[in-house]
């Protein structure tokens, strides 16, 4: 167990907040591992209705923490970041975010699979796996040509090009933007709630028939994609990307 992940149930509603500001929410493996069962359970108890993840209102997470992808790179497709992704995936309950500051690498491409998105209009969102000799991961090659269009799409994964939270929401990654990072968190802790007011399984029906249909072709892009990321990772490309990130000061 680790306090980097704080885990709050307040009515019907799991609240999942990443901690680890020092490092800017960098997530670990021990986060993953906490995140990913914290969602299975969430999607087996009945007294969850819904499930937030969330960050400060100063930085959601500035991605994998890069120090871990050397020390211990994930191996195979059940290392615990892998099994986080398919925790999300599978989740039958929503699953809403709020989002301020940093939302980087998978800070940004676990937002693809939640249902609703709140982030400041001022929050930096980027997705920078090629600049670290990576390739995308989560299903975000997959999806994000798919709702941007190739073009855009390239520009945000092929030169890792940031946007923010408006540009975000203008596309559809996200639900709204907020004028501030406490806006965005608490607009985000609010539309949760309101789950609690909803009929269960209409909800549950309802996300099984928007999310159903691209769940097997999402599972089969996230192990195409994690095969090669893992094998990316032990590039020399990456080493040196990854390196550089920890020796720039
Ligand atoms: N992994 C490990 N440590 C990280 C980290 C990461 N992904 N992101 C930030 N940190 C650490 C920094 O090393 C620094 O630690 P230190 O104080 O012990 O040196 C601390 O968090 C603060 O980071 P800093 O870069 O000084 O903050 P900033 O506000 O100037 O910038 C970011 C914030 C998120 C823009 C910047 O940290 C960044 O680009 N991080 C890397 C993001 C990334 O590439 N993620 C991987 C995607 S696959």
């Amino acid at each position: 167990m680790t306090d980097a992940i704080q885990i709050e149930h307040e009515r019907g509603l799991l609240t999942l907040r990443l901690n680890r500001l020092d490092k800017k929410n960098a997530l670990t493996r021990a986060m993953y591992s906490q995140l990913g069962d914290a969602l299975r359970q969430a999607d087996a108890d009945p007294n969850i209705n819904a499930v937030l993840i969330t960050g400060s209102s100063e930085c959601f997470t500035a991605g994998n923490d890069i120090a871990d992808f050397l020390e211990q790179p994930p191996s195979a497709l059940d290392s615990p970041v892998f099994r986080f992704m398919l925790a999300l995936l599978d989740c039958r309950k929503p699953v809403v975010a709020g989002v301020a500051g940093a939302a980087v690498g998978i800070g940004t491409t676990l937002l693809l699979h939640c249902d609703l998105v709140y982030v400041s209009r001022d929050a930096r969102l980027r997705m920078p796996f090629v600049n670290l000799g990576l390739c995308p991961e989560f299903g975000s090659s997959l999806i994000l040509p798919r709702l941007l269009g190739h073009a855009r799409a390239a520009e945000l994964l092929l030169l890792g090009e940031g946007f923010n939270g408006e540009q975000a929401a203008a596309w559809g990654i996200a639900s709204e933007a907020l004028g501030s990072g406490e806006e965005a968190l608490a607009k985000a802790r609010e539309m949760a709630l309101r789950f609690d007011s909803l009929p269960l399984e209409a909800v549950r029906i309802s996300k099984q028939l928007m999310k159903g249909p691209d769940r097997e072709s999402l599972r089969k892009a996230i192990e195409e994609e994690g095969a090669l990321f893992i094998q990316r990772l032990r590039s020399p490309e990456a080493l040196a990307a990854l390196s550089g990130f920890i020796n720039r000061r």
